[in-house]
């Protein structure tokens, strides 16, 4: 198998520390060959993922200073977080960022020396390559792309428990690399990820067949059960 990425992004969850205590039990066990697994848990449960590669769901952009309920990418590094997910469409819905603040947030986390994964994807209401083009190039505005991650996350298969269609997804991947291409042809070797009702069933048909080099899983990170199967049928 080629080496995939898998992130796992608890989101708001879990609510309590001793449940959370439980799911880093559970989930360290996993290993799988050529599979990088990066777990996303909310920020005050970072420091009980000892064994893991850590990812954080998000940042803000400055260093320190007075931003009452933010936290910086430095905190995050020295937190052992190497990965940070940014512009998820539930940050953009709910806490309208936009792709400008978004860039801002991955130029921070870049020179703190995390790997930020940028999210994009359409939502059914809007032109899905105008979208995806100005989120790419808008977020990645200055930024040498070498140094992230994208995740196409179509809004109609995130938390639904519909996934994308795989031909529909697998040319949304081929059209997120020509994008990338014209940004830099020299450094196409970034990961393009899918993400939306990832699933045990699902999981491999959008790794083989849609050749995406990893995903990212909501719902499914949170059963160990679920998740340990999506790591044995990659
Ligand atoms: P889901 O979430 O797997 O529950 O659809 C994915 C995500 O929002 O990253």
């Amino acid at each position: 198998m080629k080496n995939v990425f898998v992130v796992a992004n608890w989101k708001m969850n879990p609510s309590t520390v001793k449940e959370a205590e439980g799911l880093f039990q559970e989930v360290e066990k996993f290993k799988k060959e050529n599979c990088q697994v990066v777990i996303c848990p909310p920020s005050p449960f970072l420091y009980l993922g000892k064994k893991s590669v850590l990812g954080s769901q998000d940042c803000f952009f400055e260093k320190k200073g007075a931003f009452t309920g933010e936290v910086s990418p430095s905190m995050l590094k020295s937190m052992g977080c190497l990965y940070v997910i940014l512009g998820h469409s539930e940050r953009r819905r709910f806490f309208k960022e936009e792709n400008e603040d978004i860039n801002r947030k991955i130029k921070g986390s870049i020179a703190a020396g995390l790997t930020p994964i940028l999210c994009v994807g359409e939502d059914d209401s809007s032109d899905a390559s105008t979208k995806i083009k100005n989120q790419i190039t808008e977020g990645l505005k200055g930024v040498p792309l070498k140094k992230v991650i994208i995740a196409y996350e179509p809004l109609s298969a995130i938390g639904t428990g519909k996934p994308y269609d795989i031909n529909l997804a697998a040319k949304r991947r081929v059209f997120i690399r020509s994008i990338l291409s014209k940004i830099d042809s020299k450094n196409q070797d970034i990961p393009v990820l899918y993400g939306g009702s990832v699933n045990e069933k699902n999981c491999k048909k959008y790794i083989e067949e849609a050749q995406f080099e990893g995903l990212l899983v909501g719902g499914a990170s949170l059963k160990p059960e679920k998740f340990k199967k999506i790591l044995e049928n990659l």
